[in-house]
């Protein structure tokens, strides 16, 4: 597996992971089971692809509980977890413990990335990078990293770590979804944060499997405008052309669409619901696309959310 290095530390992570808010079971249908999702994951772990992305929230712990399982009786350095904290445990003491609750239910002593999940309005930044500092600086957590985060709120997490750096930002980054190429982005390339793009598939409207008549009804989409019948209709030509695309290489939609965020310098992390799902994703791995092609994708589409 192609690999890339986390910001400005030596460690190497898969340009694809495995995505786990799936693993929750909440919010994303009933199509998979928990087994589904564990033999998802040692697929995973077992074809490079062995950094899991998962959030105290994810479940409500539910997503860290199965990691555990799949990664029972393996090597810890085997794999490698990124597990998230939620704002409301963003106070100094509440961090602590919560990391404590995720070690618990991962089955580890320590957490590979640990990350903010997202910027919270009510307790001051300064406070809770302490927090991950001081998880750091006992060895519970390896890395700290962040989730949704702007470029100015970067400037200031960098402005107050002391002792570690900030190494990761997960972002939302699809074909569709490109705001963070404006500001965000660059800010990161500019200071060594790698971009973990998060929904690399919008959330699977990019496998093409979908259409205007046939749209997912569980909570989480139907409620996202981005699945919006007009917005669908929108992209057809861009599924078309993503279509023949994949006949071209051979591969799904899906892998064309990470292929293009790995292209641009991204670690994917897309979310998987079985171990088909992941293998078709791990197909991107093998896939070089022209500056042709990346320019046949990079088309702005406008999309309503209102
Ligand atoms: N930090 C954050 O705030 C944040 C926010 C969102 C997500 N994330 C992380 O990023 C991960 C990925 O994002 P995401 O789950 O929102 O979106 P995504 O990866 O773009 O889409 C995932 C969905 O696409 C479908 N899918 C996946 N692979 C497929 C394939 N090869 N062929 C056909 N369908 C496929 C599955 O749903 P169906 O089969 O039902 O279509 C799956 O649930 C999450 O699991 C989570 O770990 C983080």
């Amino acid at each position: 597996m192609k690999t890339l290095t986390l910001g400005k530390t030596k460690l190497k992570v898969p340009v694809i992971g495995f995505g786990a808010w799936q693993a929750g079971g909440m919010g994303w249908g009933k199509d998979f089971t928990d087994n589904d999702i564990v033999e998802a994951i040692r697929y995973s772990i077992k074809n490079g692809a062995n950094y899991i992305d998962t959030a105290e929230v994810y479940g409500m712990g539910h997503s860290e509980e199965l990691v555990k399982k799949a990664t029972e009786g393996m090597d810890r350095k085997d794999y490698i977890i990124a597990t998230k904290v939620a704002p409301p445990h963003f106070r100094y003491g509440d961090v602590i413990k919560a990391c404590e609750a995720s070690l618990k239910r991962l089955g580890t002593d320590y957490i590979d990335l640990y990350q903010l999940h997202w910027p919270d309005n009510y307790v001051p930044l300064k406070e809770t990078v302490s927090a991950m500092e001081k998880l750091a600086d006992e060895g519970m957590v390896k890395y700290i990293g962040v989730c949704n985060y702007p470029a100015p709120l970067l400037k200031e997490i960098l402005n107050y770590l002391k002792n570690h750096d900030l190494v990761s930002n997960q972002m939302r980054y699809n074909i569709l979804q490109r705001e963070v190429e404006e500001e965000t982005y660059p800010f990161m390339k500019e200071n060594k944060i790698t971009m973990i793009a998060y929904s690399p598939i919008a959330k699977g409207l990019l496998t093409g499997k979908y259409s205007e008549n046939h749209l997912p009804s569980d909570e989480i989409r139907s409620s996202d405008p981005l699945f919006r019948k007009e917005n669908v209709k929108a992209i057809s030509q861009l599924l078309k052309d993503m279509g023949e695309m994949a006949d071209k290489y051979r591969t799904d939609m899906a892998s064309i669409a990470l292929a293009y965020l790995i292209k641009n310098g991204a670690m994917v992390i897309p979310g998987a619901k079985n171990s088909k799902q992941v293998e078709s994703n791990l197909k991107a791995e093998k896939i070089e696309l022209t500056s042709s092609d990346m320019e046949k994708l990079d088309r702005k589409i406008e999309l309503n959310y209102f």
